[in-house]
């Protein structure tokens, strides 16, 4: 605080500041209503390092892309842990999660990267599959049955079959405890559960960004008492009855239990945590690509074509008798078209943030210039920036569907700036050390999500020249934005 009250903050060797007017809060307000603009103006009157005091604290950002990689190799300045573990501990409410303050020894980091890639990825995968079929044709067949159109929002139907197939992919299902229950009884009981989890999850990702900020939960009762729900039905005597629960969900357990001093909700709410990193930014990038197709037919037909064709190599049939389709991680793997699709929807609804702090005074060394930057102050990168720019992207608003293709048809790596090729250019999982474990795992559900709704079945927006929603930016800086207004779509079964 003794910074932020200093008027006199800059110094001589230190990026131009930007005080804002207001003395505590600086430039966070009108950051927050659209930092994209906000940051474009200041990067055009001072170039392409500058200072923000937003909320008192004082945030470098970098905005050419050629200095990224000046963060990342000056790592041993800057700490990436602190920040995540202690937002983690805001919003979620468990005590620290740094091994540094003792009430557990357990590496998160490295627990993610054990049981959400490699071999634990394509158990992921296959179970993955089968929830989607199961969401999308039994869960949903009461709706399905006369064959006729129903209409929905797209985020609605987005959310709810991501956010179930989802949570039985990591949480696995209810053990039958009651058997004089018969099966559809059962199923409905379980569906009705997760369905309860997914308000809960839905009344606690709308402070999100408030708890993030700093304001506490106690402010918001609604949202407290879902954390807290969401909390009750993650405790691992709850979990314990569950039948399949993912590796990352199994060994996080053990880890709680064995490596942690945690109380029972405690424990409970680092399960919260990770259902919601799989889910907030998940449901908006699946909403995004799927709005995107149906906006562009050309784009539809190009990704049915590719879908289709891998299905006849995999010699899957569709059909609505109860045998599911099953596709492999390699022949996901091998859908280019459906890959460019996905990261050109998340080019355009991407506003995550790159945070480090500085762990002592240092200079950072630029390309061509160098910065003091002081202990504790935040080095920060803000990828829209990157995303929306015309050099490297032209029309860079437009959704094109085989920007990320190259001639061959191959993904596309080499993107320029000034002529020169760029090492980054496409971040919406972050970069470095601390880029989202789960990004295979997600583009993978999504491609997952589209081979089966393309299969089963025919889908046409209401409104077939509704305008794009613009982009919710009160989420800005948290990952993918959420649309600001939902969108009307029907579906029906395919006559297979
Ligand atoms: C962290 C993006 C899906 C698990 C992150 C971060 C970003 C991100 C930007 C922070 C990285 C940083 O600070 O530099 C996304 C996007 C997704 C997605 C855009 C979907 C489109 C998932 C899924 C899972 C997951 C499906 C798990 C099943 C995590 C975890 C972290 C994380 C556990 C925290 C990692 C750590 O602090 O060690 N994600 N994510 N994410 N993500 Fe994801």
């Amino acid at each position: 605080l003794a910074q932020s009250e200093s008027p006199g903050h800059w110094r001589q060797g230190e990026p131009p500041l930007e005080n804002g007017f207001l003395p505590y809060l600086g430039c966070a307000l009108k950051f927050g209503a659209n930092p994209l603009e906000f940051l474009k103006e200041k990067q055009k009157k001072h170039g392409h390092i500058f200072t923000c005091h937003v909320a008192g604290k004082y945030i470098h950002f970098l905005t050419d892309p050629f200095s990224y990689h000046a963060l990342m190799r000056q790592g041993k300045h800057l700490d990436w842990k602190k920040f995540h573990f202690a937002t983690s501990a805001k919003a979620f409410g468990h005590g620290s999660i740094d091994p540094a303050e003792g009430n557990t020894t357990e590496n998160f980091h490295q627990t993610f990267i054990r049981t959400l890639q490699g071999n634990a990825l394509d158990a992921l995968i296959e179970a993955m599959m089968e929830n989607l079929q199961y969401v999308m044709l039994q869960s949903k067949a009461p709706k399905l049955q006369s064959n006729t159109w129903v209409t929905e929002g797209l985020y609605t139907f987005c959310c709810q079959v991501m956010f179930e197939s989802g949570f039985l992919t990591l949480f696995g299902k209810e053990l039958n405890s009651n058997s004089d229950k018969n099966l559809s009884s059962k199923q409905e009981t379980e569906r009705a559960h997760i369905l309860n989890a997914l308000e809960n999850f839905k009344e606690f990702d709308k402070i999100f960004p408030a708890l993030v900020a700093g304001l506490p939960i106690h402010l918001f009762k609604s949202a407290h008492s879902a954390r807290e729900r969401l909390g009750e039905a993650l405790l691992h005597k709850n979990l314990l009855k569950r039948d399949n629960l993912s590796e990352l969900v199994t060994l996080r357990m053990f880890l709680n239990d064995t490596l942690s001093t945690f109380d029972d909700m405690e424990k409970a709410k680092t399960h919260v945590a990770v259902l919601w990193a799989s889910q907030a930014n998940t449901i908006p990038a699946t909403f995004w690509t799927l709005f995107y197709l149906l906006k562009n037919p050309e784009a539809m037909k190009a990704a049915a074509k590719e879908v289709q064709s891998v299905l006849e190599s995999a010699e899957e049939s569709i059909s609505l008798n109860g045998k599911h389709i099953s596709l492999n991680r390699k022949q996901l793997d091998n859908m280019p078209i459906l890959d460019s699709i996905i990261k050109e929807a998340m080019r355009l609804s991407s506003a995550s943030m790159t945070f480090r702090v500085a762990k002592e005074d240092f200079t950072l060394h630029l390309e061509d210039d160098f910065y003091n930057i002081r202990k504790d102050d935040i080095v920060a990168l803000y990828p829209q920036l990157l995303h929306f720019d015309p050099e490297i992207y032209a029309d860079p608003l437009t959704f094109k569907y085989d920007r990320f293709l190259n001639e061959k048809g191959e993904e596309k790596t080499d993107f320029y700036r000034n002529g020169r090729k760029l090492k980054y250019y496409y971040m919406p999982f972050g970069t470095g050390i601390a880029k989202c474990p789960g990004r295979l795992f997600a583009v993978h559900e999504i491609k997952q999500f589209l081979a089966l709704i393309f299969s089963y079945f025919e889908i046409e927006l209401v409104d077939s020249n509704v305008k794009c929603p613009s982009l919710d930016q009160s989420r800005a800086g948290l990952g993918i934005l959420q649309p600001s207004n939902d969108v009307d779509f029907r579906y029906r079964l395919k006559r297979l």
